[in-house]
């Protein structure tokens, strides 16, 4: 019995005034999209979801063997969060650089260049231990799919490494050989390379090595790290590869990033911090999804986005935690929700569907990101009344029970 059964199946719902047709215009915050049901019930058999109802009706369906009943009353039930933008394989800690920031120093794109030196030295087994225990911990905080990009080995073979090792957790792995140019290849930084060699071993024998272990190409658009043509270059070879597209733009300054996603057909244009007036309308009238990430403004101290104004635009948005250890070493969906909703103007119910739902969108998935029958099995049980409580009770662990593709973890 479920106190509060979180969706995003709105039209199943048949208890939901704003889908059902009423006469009265409901004033929408958002909850109408999330399919609430209140005294539910969800069966799972195997990786995927059953069934989904009322309580009262669950018995006749649920066969009698090996039966495990759980009980959730006064407890909501959620979707596994849906976390599209993470750079989980690398080695060393910025937690100085962290530091520094926190007493005035701003953030730059040159801090990446650490990590790679660090991810380079990391053993394969080092890699692959830490990995594991940022999926516990993503598990742990209720989060049951994820993507996870390369950008901290920008060697043919160490971007292949990482590539491979991210393929060992997820079937979402990001190709971001274009995260910076690396100092065997700048000019600025006193090598004798050119950036444009750079970007044409991305482009060739970089990607030829990835390509087999990834679904995307990302490349990050910014002063400081890849020109327009450069993208352009990098997300076009890797769209010839059957890749899709994803492009990291507009997170330190305005600029071409998100002009150049929506042109390529990307499924997701990350950061969005410095938007112009004409990118608003333009992703509305996209299918690209604005996939925002409260932990790196909170972390880098820039501005927030303005996600009401996205929203009420008709963007589709997507909340993502972009761990990675320079701009944002948070793991914790539920703390982007929280930030969202506090500062970025997204009520509760929005965060949460743009944390599942929008995550899943902007991974281009219809099998994760909603409670539904075919769904994969992948539910959040929390330690708390209503799905309000996870931006209302900011950095409480309210996550009593993870089920990933129908195991407890
Ligand atoms: O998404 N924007 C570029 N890359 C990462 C930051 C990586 C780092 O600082 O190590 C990001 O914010
Ligand atoms: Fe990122």
């Amino acid at each position: 019995n479920i106190g509060e059964l979180v969706t995003n199946t709105p039209d199943a719902v048949s208890d939901n005034a704003s889908s059902a047709g009423l006469g009265a215009r409901v004033p929408d915050d958002g909850t109408a999209r999330l399919g609430i049901r209140h005294n539910a019930a969800v069966l799972l058999d195997g990786d995927r979801v059953a069934w989904v109802g009322d309580a009262a009706s669950a018995r006749p369906h649920a066969g009698d063997d090996d039966l495990e009943v759980v009980d959730a009353a006064g407890r909501a039930v959620i979707p596994g969060f849906v976390d599209s933008h993470t750079h989980l394989v690398f080695g060393g800690d910025r937690s100085a650089e962290f530091a520094s920031r926190m007493a005035g120093r701003p953030y730059e794109a040159g801090g990446i260049l650490s990590t790679v030196a660090a991810t380079r030295a990391a053993t394969d087994d080092e890699l692959r231990t830490r990995l594991a225990g940022f999926v516990a911990e993503l598990h742990a905080q209720g989060t049951t799919t994820f993507e996870i990009k390369t950008g901290y080995g920008l060697t043919v073979n160490d971007e292949q490494r990482l590539a491979r090792l991210a393929r060992e957790v997820t079937d979402d792995v990001t190709f971001l050989g274009a995260h910076v140019v690396p100092p065997e290849f700048d000019n600025g930084m006193g090598s004798d390379g050119d950036p444009d060699d750079y970007v044409s071993l991305v482009c060739g024998a970089m990607l030829d090595a990835c390509a087999p272990h990834v679904r995307w190409v990302d490349a990050f658009c910014e002063r400081g790290a890849f020109s327009p043509e450069q993208t352009r270059r990098v997300l076009e070879a890797g769209a010839a590869r059957g890749l899709g597209v994803r492009v990291h733009g507009n997170q330190l300054g305005h600029g071409d990033g998100v002009r150049l996603a929506i042109e390529l057909g990307a499924a997701s244009v990350d950061h969005c911090t410095y938007l112009s007036d004409d990118d608003v309308p333009a992703l509305a009238a996209s299918d690209t999804v604005c996939t925002l990430l409260p932990g790196v403004e909170f972390s880098t101290k820039q501005p927030y986005p303005d996600a009401r104004r996205l929203v009420d635009a008709g963007v589709i948005v997507a909340l993502a935690s972009d761990c990675n250890p320079g701009s944002s070493f948070t793991s914790s969906m539920p703390f982007c929700i929280a930030v969202a909703t506090r500062d970025m103007g997204l009520t509760p119910a929005e965060a949460l569907w743009s944390s599942t739902a929008g995550g899943a969108a902007a991974l281009r998935r219809d099998d994760v990101g909603r409670i539904a029958p075919g769904a994969r099995a992948d539910v959040v049980m929390l330690r708390a009344p209503s799905h309000v409580h996870l931006a209302y009770r900011p950095g409480v662990p309210l996550v009593a029970r993870t089920w990933v593709a129908g195991l407890s973890i």
